[in-house]
């Protein structure tokens, strides 16, 4: 018998076909979007689950799920996991850090220039039949990113290759990482600081209990008139009724690639402010890195329900923790 193997996103037929030879493949059976009770009878007997970031995972589904072995989600970000539950329960929690790496970075780049060159706004702007002059020497004005000091939040592989590109921009980049990391070209200052001296802040730290709201109200108010905020890690990492609120009285710009609800509401005030430049959480949306991460996932997945060692495990010590109860 084929071991039972939950997928929780659509996934293209030359993926999917290989994972139902190996395994019996379920789905949710609707296009609507998954139930927590539904989701908890699927699992009941599934030794491996194949997720992403759009279903949260919690401790309940995790306790439901007799036979799990392994839970191998598309992306890099585990937040959405509960892995305090999964390493009591003794399930490995893959991810796919690495391959997303330069995507990530280079979108956060191309949103200090959507922002500071006002690329969406421009965009707007001549789509509405608003360009009925020739070159015009104060349209649309922005900043520059040479003459920017831009406060990096977060030195992982992610926030290190922000840093990199920024010195190729010209910009002068200050850093804060929870634990000290000193880096080449960048001057490490205090979490304040850097939010009370940077022209662009731009966050790239995990979402933990610490981190939630990093960007908090008293850190988004010291940050200088006209400063840009950029996230391109997770929602909560930033306040963001005070971020509306400095947004809405153009005190501050920012770009959001992630948000605290997602997909972001219709009706959410973001959606009329020009100062925002708005993306659907797609920092790692170019083909070859999804394809890379969806190879990283598989091999988790396979390696997982094997019974062998994740390769890449976000809770190791789970298989200390199994170790210790034999
Ligand atoms: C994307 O946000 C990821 O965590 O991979």
């Amino acid at each position: 018998m084929k071991p039972k193997c939950l997928i929780t996103l659509e996934l293209p037929d030359d993926i999917r076909a290989p994972l139902e030879q190996r395994y019996e493949v379920l789905t949710w059976p609707g296009p609507e979007r998954l139930s927590e009770q539904v989701l908890g009878e699927l699992l009941s007997a599934t030794e491996g689950l194949l997720c992403a970031l759009s279903k949260p995972i919690s401790a309940s589904l995790l306790n439901s799920a007799k036979a799990l072995k392994v839970v191998s989600t598309i992306s890099v970000g585990v937040d959405h996991i509960d892995l305090a539950a999964a390493t009591r329960k003794g399930i490995a929690v893959g991810h796919t850090p690495g391959v997303l790496v330069d995507s990530t970075a280079d979108l956060a780049l191309a949103l200090m220039l959507g922002v500071t060159r006002r690329v969406a706004e421009a965009d707007r702007w001549i789509r509405g039949a608003n360009w009925t002059q020739g070159w015009q020497s104060d349209l649309l004005l922005g900043t520059d990113l040479s003459q920017a000091k831009v406060g990096v939040v977060g030195l992982g592989p992610i926030g290190q290759a922000v840093v990199k590109r920024l010195a190729g921009f010209g910009a002068r980049v200050l850093v804060w990482n929870r634990t000290y990391r000193p880096v080449e070209g960048a001057e490490w200052v205090e979490l304040d600081a850097l939010f009370a001296e940077s022209d662009i802040v731009t966050l790239h730290t995990a979402l933990t209990e610490d981190t939630q709201h990093i960007a908090s109200r008293a850190r988004l108010a010291m940050m200088p008139d006209r400063a840009v905020l950029i996230n391109t890690g997770r929602g909560p990492l930033v306040d963001e009724s005070a971020l509306l609120d400095e947004l809405s009285s153009a005190r501050l710009r920012a770009g959001l690639d992630v948000f605290q609800v997602e997909p972001l509401p219709i009706d959410h005030p973001f959606l009329s402010l020009d100062n925002v430049v708005l993306l659907p959480h797609v920092g790692s949306a170019t083909a070859a890195t999804r394809h890379a991460m969806v190879a990283r996932a598989l091999g988790n997945l396979h390696a997982g329900i094997a019974g062998e060692r994740v390769p890449f495990c976000a809770n190791p010590e789970v298989y200390r923790v199994s170790a210790s109860a034999r």
